[in-house]
């Protein structure tokens, strides 16, 4: 099993390469079920969640052709041919490891009009039950059994009626999942409190350029007309904001100067904001974002919220950089019940957190001492890395496994810049 091990107190200096976004990843690859033309995705991230939605895909008979890379680069370019499909259905085995491929669900029924998919079942950080996904789905028409422990999807006739749902609350995965359905619909479709993530934003161009009609793209009330059939499409993965403000962080807390290349400060707006609150110098480049260290960092109070407001993703990666800030500061996670398992690590490092309910008080300290600590999710493993960036010491950071699910080539980056850390294999 691999480790990280940091050694602590290196100021971080220079340019950092962003990769293409996971969570844009993960919604472009299942977009191609939806046409039997081939649609090739470029600055796709080399991760173990990407290569596992590749395999999922192979299992419904799809083609993934990965054209290679120079090693010195990042990502790679994949044309997926669903020509045809020899399967629509997603079983527990894939779904159990990898929660995203509910994402499947809608192109299936959008495609072919049927899909049995494996509920996925709970998450270290929270419930996350898909009753939205389905609701939204039932809304355009299509028609669910629910047995076994999976949902079995069918469209009346073979295609989906088309629409209107209002979403109680905000999910990213269930606006993608039913957009996705939506697109090749026999009639329209309006989908309203639909996430405006940029994320989603990315899969609407996708479809565009595979000749959907969507309107309202990046807007709460997104509007769809069924198209009998989409074509193949060229599409470049819009870069990670979320690995990017997790950087961001980096600079930061190791009190350093990055220049993220590659990412657009338009998509971070909330991240960098809470950055210059907090006594960061953030300034757009040519080619990305600098974040500079700039004295020391001010305490923050934040809530996570739906975007544009601050990523539930970089909750755990703030929080770390915030242990190290000039007075106490109040974090509120309200998009899951159960994003505080970074806590008790980066307390075993000498932090001062005390969290009640969704809400955590962090009450900065003069430093962080490096310590075995254990990886619970992905963003979580982040905070843990990031802290170890800053303590005094050795970190050794285990279960990285999580980490690769999210951060490609995480420690070439980071020494890239300066950081002393390196990936050891414990057999
Ligand atoms: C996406 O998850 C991201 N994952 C998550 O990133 C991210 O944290 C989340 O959106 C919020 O921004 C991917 O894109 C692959 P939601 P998703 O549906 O779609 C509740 C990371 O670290 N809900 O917006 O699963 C749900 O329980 C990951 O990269 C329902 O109640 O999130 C949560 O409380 C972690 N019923 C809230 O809505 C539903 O049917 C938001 O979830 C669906 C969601």
């Amino acid at each position: 099993m691999d480790r990280i091990l940091i050694r602590g107190g290196q100021r971080l200096a220079g340019r950092l390469p962003i990769s293409g976004a996971k969570n844009a990843a993960l919604t472009l690859m299942p977009a191609a079920l939806l046409t039997d033309e081939p649609l090739t995705l470029r600055n796709l991230p080399r991760l173990a969640d990407v290569d596992g939605f590749g395999h999922l895909l192979n299992q419904l008979g799809a083609s993934t052709s990965v054209e290679g890379t120079r090693p010195d680069e990042f990502g790679r370019v994949m044309t997926i041919r669903a020509g045809r499909l020899t399967s629509t259905e997603a079983p527990y085995d894939i779904v159990r490891k990898m929660r995203a491929s509910i994402l499947v669900l809608g192109p299936l029924i959008g495609r072919g009009g049927e899909a049995r998919v494996s509920l996925p079942g709970g998450c270290a950080i929270g419930n996350r039950p898909i009753d939205l996904h389905l609701k939204a789905l039932e809304a355009i028409g299509a028609e669910l059994e629910m047995a076994a422990g999976y949902v079995r999807a069918t469209a009346p006739g073979g295609r989906l009626s088309g629409g209107r749902y209002r979403f109680p609350v905000v999910s990213v995965g269930a606006t993608e999942n039913v957009l996705m359905a939506a697109v090749t619909a026999r009639g329209g479709s309006c989908i309203e409190n639909a996430a405006r993530e940029p994320e989603i934003v990315d899969l609407c161009r996708c479809l565009v350029a595979m000749g959907a009609k969507i309107d309202g793209i990046g807007t709460d009330m997104i509007e769809i007309e069924g198209t009998d059939r989409l074509h193949g499409a060229t599409y470049s993965v819009m870069p990670d904001r979320i690995e990017a403000g997790s950087y961001a962080c980096a600079a930061a807390i190791t009190g350093g100067e990055l220049e993220l290349t590659g990412v657009s400060a338009d998509d971070m707006g909330a991240t960098l904001s809470a950055l210059t609150e907090a006594g960061v110098r953030v300034e757009p480049t040519r080619d990305g974002v600098r974040v500079a260290a700039d004295g020391p960092l001010r305490p923050l109070t934040l809530s996570t919220a739906p975007y544009p407001g601050f990523a539930t993703d970089m909750q755990a990666q703030f929080m770390a950089m915030l242990t190290l800030a000039d007075g106490a500061s109040v974090l509120t996670e309200t998009i899951f019940e159960n994003r505080y398992m970074h806590v008790p690590e980066l307390a075993r490092m000498g932090a001062d957190i005390t969290v009640s309910g969704r809400t955590a008080v962090v009450r900065g300290v003069a430093g962080l001492t490096g310590a075995p600590v254990m990886a619970t999710d992905l963003r979580a493993s982040m905070s843990l890395i990031l802290a170890g960036l800053a303590a005094q010491g050795e970190t050794s950071v285990t279960r990285v496994y999580h980490l690769d699910r999210g951060y490609e080539r995480l420690e070439e980056k980071l020494s890239a810049v300066g950081a002393d850390i390196e990936r050891v294999s414990d057999g």
